[in-house]
Parts: C-alpha cells; sequence; structure tokens
C-alpha cells in the first residue's frame, strides 16, 4: 500500500486507544496520588492564637501552638496521615552551640505534645537539624570556620529522644552528617524508643530552592560573624553537590545499613532522576521533599496568571509519585488532598 494511503489498515499500533475517553485512560493510568501519600510540612512559632505568612510562600504560614493544632485536626480530617514540624525561634534563642533544642519544654517538643494530645492519629514527623536553634545558620556546630560532624551528631542524639520522650512518631534528621542514622538508633533504643522511625534525609542536596524555607525560619547561614569565629558560607561541605547522582545510591547504602526506615530525596523536581535511582535500590519506602521553592515557583507565577496552579501542582506532585516516591513532603498538601476529594 501506498505511503500516504489513510485508510488505516497498514497501522495496527495505535497508542492513542488509550487515551479515548476519560475511563479508558483511569483503566489505563499507572501512577496514583492520593492523599495517603502526602505529608505536610508545618510551621510552629511562639505565641497565642496568631499565624503569619510566609512571605515567599503565600498561602503558607508560620502558627502558634493553638493554631497548629486547628491546622493538624484539619489536615488529619482530610486523611494526611502525618505532619513535618519545623520551628521558628527568635534570634535571641539562637546561639552557636545550639543549646535551646535540649531544652525539655521549649516550643518544639511543647508543640508536638499538644499534637499528640489533640490529634494522636496523625503521624508526627519531627526534624532534628541544628539551624532552627544555631545562630550561625548552620545545620551542624560550627567550629574552627568548619561543621564538626561528631559534635553535631552528639545534640541530634538527645534532641531525637526528646522529641520521642514528647510523642515524635518519627525522627527526621535532615542534616546529612556521616553516620548519624547509626547513633539516632542506637540513642533512641538505648532510651528505650525502639518504636520511633527514623525517616532519614538520605539525599538532601545544597540546593538554592530552599530559600523561601530560610526565610520561613529565619535560618540561612550568616554572614556577619565576630571577626575570630568564620561560619561557612554554605552547606556544600555537608549537603550533597546538585552534579551527584551515584553519591546518592552510596548515601542510601549506608543509611540501611545504619536503620533507616523510611529514606529521602530533597529537592524533588529538580532530582527526579536521583528518586527513580533510590527508589530502584531501596527495600524501604522513599519520600521526596517538594521544598519550599518549588511551592514558590509554580504559586507565583499562578499569581501573575502564567500557571494554573492547581493543574501545575497536581502535575508536578504525580510526577514526583512516578518517578518512585511513595510519600511525598508538600506544602500544597492541604490543597491537594481537597483537589482529590472534588
Ligand atoms: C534544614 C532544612 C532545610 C529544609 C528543611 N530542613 C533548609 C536547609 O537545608 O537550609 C528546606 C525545606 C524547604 O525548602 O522546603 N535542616
Amino acid at each position: 500500500m501506498a505511503p500516504d494511503d489513510a485508510s488505516g489498515y497498514d497501522l495496527p499500533l495505535r497508542p492513542r486507544r488509550l487515551r479515548r475517553t476519560e475511563n479508558i485512560r483511569r483503566m489505563a493510568r499507572e501512577t496514583r496520588l492520593s492523599t495517603d501519600n502526602l505529608i505536610a510540612p508545618l510551621f510552629v512559632m511562639a505565641g497565642e492564637n496568631d499565624r503569619e505568612e510566609v512571605s515567599s510562600m503565600p498561602g503558607t504560614h508560620r502558627h502558634t501552638i493553638d493554631r497548629l493544632v486547628d491546622k493538624a485536626t484539619t489536615l488529619h480530617d482530610l486523611g494526611l496521615p502525618a505532619v513535618a514540624l519545623f520551628p521558628a525561634l527568635p534570634d535571641s534563642l539562637k546561639t552557636p552551640d545550639a543549646a535551646h533544642a535540649l531544652a525539655p519544654d521549649h516550643l518544639y517538643p511543647n508543640a508536638v505534645r499538644a499534637l499528640k494530645d489533640a490529634v494522636p492519629e496523625l503521624m508526627v514527623i519531627t526534624d532534628t537539624a541544628l539551624d532552627p536553634y544555631n545562630s550561625d545558620g548552620h545545620d551542624g556546630i560550627v567550629r574552627d570556620g568548619a561543621i564538626d560532624n561528631d559534635a553535631t551528631i552528639d545534640v541530634m542524639r538527645r534532641m531525637a529522644v526528646l522529641h520521642a520522650e514528647a510523642g515524635a512518631d518519627i525522627v527526621a534528621p535532615s542534616d546529612m552528617m556521616d553516620g548519624r542514622v547509626g547513633r539516632l538508633r542506637a540513642a533512641l533504643d538505648d532510651a528505650g524508643h525502639t518504636d520511633t522511625a527514623l525517616l532519614s534525609y538520605t539525599a538532601k542536596y545544597s540546593s538554592s530552592y530552599y530559600g523561601p524555607f530560610r526565610d520561613a525560619l529565619d535560618s540561612a547561614p550568616k554572614h556577619d560573624a565576630p571577626p575570630d569565629h568564620d561560619i561557612p558560607e554554605t552547606k556544600d561541605t555537608y549537603q550533597m553537590d546538585p552534579a551527584n547522582g551515584e553519591e546518592a545510591v552510596r548515601e542510601l547504602m549506608l543509611d540501611l545499613e545504619e536503620g533507616a526506615d523510611m529514606v529521602m530525596v530533597k529537592p524533588a523536581l529538580p532530582y527526579l532522576d536521583v528518586i527513580h535511582r533510590v527508589k530502584q535500590h531501596s527495600d524501604v519506602p522513599v519520600a521526596a521533599y517538594n521544598v519550599s521553592g518549588e511551592y514558590a515557583m509554580i504559586t507565583a507565577a499562578a499569581q501573575n496568571g502564567w500557571l494554573d496552579r492547581r493543574a501545575c501542582a497536581m502535575e508536578a506532585l504525580t510526577g514526583i509519585r512516578r518517578a518512585g516516591a511513595d510519600v511525598i513532603l508538600t506544602y500544597f498538601a492541604e490543597d491537594a488532598a481537597h483537589w482529590l476529594h472534588d
């Protein structure tokens, strides 16, 4: 038959058959997004009955504990399984040794206790990096101009136990220090918290997409150090080089050996290949963090009328799932839950 014959008999393979109607597309769909897959990051601040919008993340707020509990109740009612909590502290409580992180009844453990009292079924994920407490703005302790790996872990081990005592279901080290998963596991077990799970930020990249989060917590590395105290300008000596993919697998192997219950890739959208690679090598669930800058990009473009916020957010979340993420930490979680219920 001539190639320009349009009768169609010479074209038996037609993938469009499975795209013909919504119902046939539903049957052929490979990836599902559900509230089961979504975790909402939440910011807590001191005070009462108040909230402040994060200016670079429209629609995302810092909440006082009472308002945080209301928000968590809403998220639980929407079917979300978990929240990840981050504290916003005033500069007056930040020191080079991040000592406030270990105060037994400060904002953060108090918030965990309030959440577990009000909505016990909702899983609470706590963060053990030092940046919200560190006047140098680093995830670890700065000593002689460098980040001290083991001194940082010593603080984080005690933080993990404090968080578990307050009721945290899952402790998530986001600091990228070497060996912290194993040390945190041992500290939790020694203290009797054998049921507290560890979600490791396994492949956390030194990313510029964290900018709005650092605005939310005022936690960017500080550049106004006294002359005798040299502060590294970036997090490049502990967070991963954005150019590396194989290294994520190496980090994964170490975290699995050390006892991570879940592993995470962060950010998500510029690292979909890393999510895929980690998923292929991991025998525990894989999380991805759709970070503040990814939220800000879509939300800002939508505010300009340039993108459809709902459609782009759902496409991004579906893409992150398709890459291999079992769960996604995302500031779109509440909106996405509404959209999924529509
Ligand atoms: C720090 C931390 C960061 C985020 C979560 N934990 C920022 C950083 O490493 O500077 C970023 C999350 C986001 O951008 O949404 N331990």
